[in-house]
């Protein structure tokens, strides 16, 4: 299987390596082309991908991946050459604000595409990937799009307009639960533990708490009822949470994204 890229910046190359990792798709099966900098050159040297400087080139992927900057989508596609656009090559774009009907406009209504909203965890394949279709695609084309993209995670269709508010909570999400680890690991090393060990502590707690909420599918507050012992620390910690508006600032947070 050939993956053809628009862009290896951040998104990008977390997808590049979440497919390596895979082990489905070999390095040199990634065709990248890059922007005006350096960036992509510099990944390339890291990850062995195949670095294309003629678009004709992308006639060679099963699947293209556009991961730039918005204003730039709609730009690629038109320069799409024929050798690319006649063989229907099924197209995913990952830009946040760039619509299909907008997209299907350059590319045609019967050009098999898809908007995706991924997060940084595809980089270890523990990704979540909202994710809209054209609506004529068909299903052979759907399916190759589907069993790529879950070599990165778990995907989740979504009508189009809730692809924003997936990507606040999942794709902005990382960066909240980042700046929950970190005060819980600087908790305790204000209670005496080293700073590496504390890291450890929180990210292991917080992957572990969310993989029992998965497996377990138990509502959370079940979970957390589970956890507070009557008159226990927890709960006492609990209640110190909701008077600092825990919950409230989180929500806060998400609002602040879709703003
Ligand atoms: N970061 C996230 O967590 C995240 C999550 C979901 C969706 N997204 C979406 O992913 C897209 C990329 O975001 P990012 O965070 O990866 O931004 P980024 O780090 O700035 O990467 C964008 C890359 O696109 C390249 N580029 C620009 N114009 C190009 C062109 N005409 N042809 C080929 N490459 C081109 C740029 O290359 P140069 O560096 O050479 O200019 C840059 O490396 C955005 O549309 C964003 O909405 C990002």
């Amino acid at each position: 299987m050939k993956i053809g890229f628009f862009g290896a910046g951040h998104m990008g190359s977390a997808m590049i390596q979440g497919f390596i990792n895979s082990g489905e798709v070999k390095p040199t099966d990634i065709l990248v082309k890059g922007g005006r900098s350096q960036t992509a050159a510099n990944r390339q040297s890291e990850m062995g991908f195949r670095l294309i400087d003629q678009l004709e080139e992308m006639a060679d992927a099963d699947l293209l991946v556009v991961a730039v900057n918005p204003g730039a989508v709609l730009p690629i596609l038109e320069a799409l050459p024929a050798n690319v656009t006649n063989k229907k090559i099924p197209l995913v774009s990952v830009a946040a604000g760039v619509n299909l009907p907008e997209m299907a406009e350059v590319l045609g209504e019967d050009y098999p595409l898809a908007h995706c909203i991924p997060n940084t965890p595809v980089q270890v394949n523990e990704g979540l990937l909202g994710i809209s279709y054209s609506e004529q695609l068909r299903s052979a084309d759907k399916d190759a799009i589907d069993q790529t993209l879950q070599l990165l995670g778990s995907l989740v269709e979504i009508d189009e307009h809730l692809l924003g508010i997936v990507g606040s909570v999942a794709g902005c999400g990382p960066a909240f639960v980042d700046l929950f680890i970190e005060a819980l690991s600087d908790a305790g090393v204000l209670y005496g533990l080293n700073r590496e060990l504390s890291y450890q502590i929180a990210e292991q707690m917080t992957k572990g708490a969310a993989e029992l909420a998965l497996q377990s599918k138990k509502h959370p507050g079940e979970l957390k009822d589970g956890v507070a012992t009557p008159g226990g620390t927890t709960i006492k910690g609990v209640v110190a949470l909701e008077k600092h508006g825990f919950r409230n600032a989180v929500i806060e947070g998400i609002k602040g994204t879709m703003e």
